[in-house]
């Protein structure tokens, strides 16, 4: 399966335009919804729940979608840093969505895989090992976890409907990321 980091860390106006996107959402002052208790939140991102929502049952979420607005600058960036580090082909880029994760939210097993392409998810951690990005590895059926360490993270993925990429992801910490959708040709 693909999966790969891409180091735009010291890309300094990608860097500068994510951290203004992280600012403008840390001032939006999201709360974390009470609906989950921190017992009901980790099962939400268990490879238990992940069964159940392979078998139809919904996953759910307590993170918070942030408006779908664009930022051009950074598209073209992130698409110039995409044919940079890869061979990949695409023919269009779309913005998948950005997600605010306040202290103890998840997002819950789901697949992108509406169309067949490539996601490229920036995302932010305000601390080491607070939060984690959970996938099922489509070569192994094995389930495995990325910790967030504090900072920025670049991480490429595939999703197609042939062979879903079940993720999820759960937060102790504030947690944002921007999601871009490269659509295969
Ligand atoms: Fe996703």
């Amino acid at each position: 399966m693909l999966f790969q980091q891409l180091d735009l860390a010291g890309h300094e106006e990608v860097m500068s335009i994510l951290n203004d996107l992280l600012d403008d959402a840390k001032s939006q002052r999201f709360y974390t919804r009470k609906k989950f208790t921190r017992e009901e939140t980790l099962f939400r991102v268990s490879e238990e729940k992940l069964q159940e929502v392979m078998d139809g049952k919904p996953g759910g979420f307590s993170c918070h979608s942030l408006l779908k607005e664009p930022s051009p600058r950074l598209e073209e960036l992130l698409v110039e840093e995409f044919e940079k580090n890869t061979d990949l082909s695409y023919k269009e880029v779309v913005l998948q969505g950005k997600t605010f994760y306040p202290k103890e939210s998840f997002m819950s097993w789901h697949t992108d895989a509406s169309e067949p392409g490539y996601i490229l998810y920036c995302s932010y951690a305000e601390e080491d090992d607070q939060s984690f990005f959970r996938y099922r590895n489509t070569d192994t059926g094995k389930v495995e976890t990325a910790w967030d360490k504090r900072g920025w993270y670049f991480r490429l993925f595939e999703i197609s409907a042939e062979t879903p990429l079940w993720h999820c992801v759960f937060s102790d910490t504030i947690r944002f990321s921007i999601g871009h959708r490269f659509i295969r040709h």
